[in-house]
């Protein structure tokens, strides 16, 4: 089976290559940058260059993970946002209905389309009601609707995951994790002094970026046609909880810092994934520990990412 990934030098398109990989499949990667022969550089944002790239390689899946990836950074950057989570999804599916239209593709949305206060007890299911809190939301969402009305209109095989947070190495900053990790090797280089926290008490569903990509080859392998799921750990986890794992990890660079008061566990609401239809449809259960890999994460800033 041939596979193109798109966005495949980010951070969960090299998670999901190397997944690909291992499994047997013929890969090709497609990225604005690339530091490796595998991943092509095209900008997919260009209707003519991103046809081109699929008639010549007719792939058998497409996965769709190029995108702007963080909530916070829509604000400042709100018309790129929209091009680059709406256009390169639209680029694609208007080569693949014209020369591959049986080609399976996967389309990336996010957790941060549901309305999250209409979540009963916590716990996010494909039937959640959407909202949009931010232009990232509204991307997301747009993409979707488009997405289905495409799918409909040419007789397209389309996936929408829904995904919620993933972490791991090589993730940028502009994450919860990710700016944590940074900022704590930072300190422990002594390029900063200290820093603040942001709200810590809130429960939100992280997964590993390794149990992300073969929940989505394992959609891409056994998902129904034009089906909807969430990607998740179906667990909520205390964000105060992970950055006590970097607590023990840097007791020194901690001490440098005060932690905010905690709130009352009784206010906060315990969000995860409903990922009952993922499990149903392809088995998928996680299997890494997201304690550890917040550890990781600190190592890989550590070594000098970002
Ligand atoms: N990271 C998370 O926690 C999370 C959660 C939910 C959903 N998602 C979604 O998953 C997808 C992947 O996220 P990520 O964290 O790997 O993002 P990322 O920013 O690490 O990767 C995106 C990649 O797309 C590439 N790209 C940008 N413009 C391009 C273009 N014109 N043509 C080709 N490639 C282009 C970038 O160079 C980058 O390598 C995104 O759709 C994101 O919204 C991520």
């Amino acid at each position: 089976m041939r596979t193109l990934v798109v966005g495949a030098n980010g951070f969960a398109g090299t998670y999901l290559r190397h997944e690909l990989e291992d499994n047997g499949y013929e890969v090709f990667g497609v990225d604005v940058v690339s530091d490796n022969d595998n991943v092509r550089i095209v900008d997919m944002l260009d209707p003519e260059k991103a046809y081109d790239l699929i008639d010549e390689l007719k792939p058998d899946i497409i996965f769709n993970l190029a995108g702007q990836a963080a909530p916070s950074i829509s604000w400042e950057k709100v018309l790129l946002t929209m091009h680059l989570n709406i256009d390169i999804s639209v680029n694609i599916l208007e080569a693949v209905r014209k020369c591959c239209p049986k080609c399976r593709v996967m389309l990336i949305g996010s957790a941060n389309q549901y309305d999250g206060s209409k979540a009963k007890d916590g716990v996010i299911s494909e039937e959640t009601p959407l909202n949009c809190t931010s232009p990232y939301d509204v991307s997301k969402n747009a993409q979707e609707d488009l997405v289905f009305l495409m799918a409909k209109k040419y007789d397209l095989n389309v996936i929408m995951t829904r995904s919620f947070n993933h972490i791991g190495p090589g993730q940028k900053t502009g994450f919860v994790v990710s700016d944590y990790c940074k900022r704590i090797a930072d300190l422990e280089r002594g390029k900063i002094d200290t820093f603040t926290f942001g709200n810590l008490d809130s429960w939100r569903d992280f997964s590993d970026a390794r149990d992300v990509v073969r929940a989505y080859r394992l959609l891409a392998e056994k998902g129904e046609k034009n089906g909807i799921y969430n990607v998740g750990s179906g667990k909520s986890i205390y964000i105060r909880d992970l950055i006590g794992k970097l607590m023990e990890a840097s007791p020194a660079a901690m001490a440098k810092v005060t932690l905010p008061p905690r709130l009352d566990d009784n206010e906060l609401v315990h969000i995860r994934a409903d990922i009952t239809k993922l499990r149903e449809a392809t088995g998928f259960e996680p299997e890494h520990d997201v304690f550890e890999t917040v550890k990781e994460v600190l190592e890989d800033f550590r070594r000098g990412n970002g």
